[in-house]
């Protein structure tokens, strides 16, 4: 049982994560749900207090902390690597951050919950199988998981677990059970034993050309679609 607390700087608030630890939490997520619109705050000023709350947390607790982070990094790889020296023992990657719409008719900014869809996989499963062996983190994927074969590719870029939100609002709890259906009919498909076997086995630094997940396959990306 995770406990997920929601905070971007340090302050009294932090004790919580201590009561929640207390309280039976196995470990503690750390949502750093953040939007820095103040011009003047600079990447590695945000960071650091990032860095700062992390370290404090850490000291509160002895139960395993994972931060969740939106994906909007200049350096996501070193940030992972500043956030694992400061303590954090996993990675969620990613929040998925609301944006606003406008009404036409009454010129409000109004606040619109999407539910994500598959096709948002794409950004968790390409920055978890760039992390995957490069940062001594316990990776989690979040955003656009819906079926049981998103999941299983979330796993062979190295994701240590899945997570899935919008799939179990859409079609209720027992939805994990068509995932669990999917998942198990490939992998006995193909004489998988174990999700151990395949976590990782597509990530960047088990593919025979890295260049896939980096922009040196612009190009090839662009062909594909004509
Ligand atoms: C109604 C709703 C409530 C959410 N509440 C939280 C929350 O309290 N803490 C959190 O870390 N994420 C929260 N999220 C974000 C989800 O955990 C998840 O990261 C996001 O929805 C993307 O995953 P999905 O594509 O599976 O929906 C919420 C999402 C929705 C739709």
């Amino acid at each position: 049982m995770i406990a997920s607390l929601n905070g971007v700087s340090s302050g009294g608030w932090v004790r919580y994560a201590r009561l929640l630890a207390a309280a039976g939490a196995d470990a503690i997520e750390l949502n750093l749900y953040d939007t820095v619109t103040d011009p003047t705050a600079t990447a590695h000023q945000v960071e650091r207090r990032y860095v700062d709350l992390i370290e404090e947390l850490k000291a509160e607790i002895s139960v395993p902390l994972a931060v969740k982070i939106g994906p909007w990094f200049t350096a996501l790889a070193q940030t992972a690597v500043s956030f694992r020296i400061a303590g954090a023992d996993g990675l969620v990657l990613f929040n998925r951050l609301y944006q606003p719409d406008i009404d036409l008719d009454t010129l409000e900014v109004r606040p619109r919950l999407q539910l994500s869809t598959s096709s948002e996989l794409r950004l968790p499963l390409h920055w978890i199988g760039v992390l995957r062996g490069v940062v001594d983190l316990s990776l989690a994927a979040s955003t656009g998981v819906h079926t049981g074969r998103d999941v299983l590719k979330l796993l062979l870029a190295g994701a240590d677990v899945v997570m899935t939100t919008s799939s179990l609002l859409l079609h209720g709890p027992e939805h994990l059970v068509e995932l669990r259906r999917e998942m198990v009919a490939w992998m006995e498909e193909r004489d998988y034993d174990s999700v151990d076997q395949l976590r990782g086995s597509v990530s960047r630094s088990n593919v025979p050309d890295p260049e896939v997940y980096d922009r040196a396959n612009y190009f090839q990306t662009l062909h594909s679609w004509i």
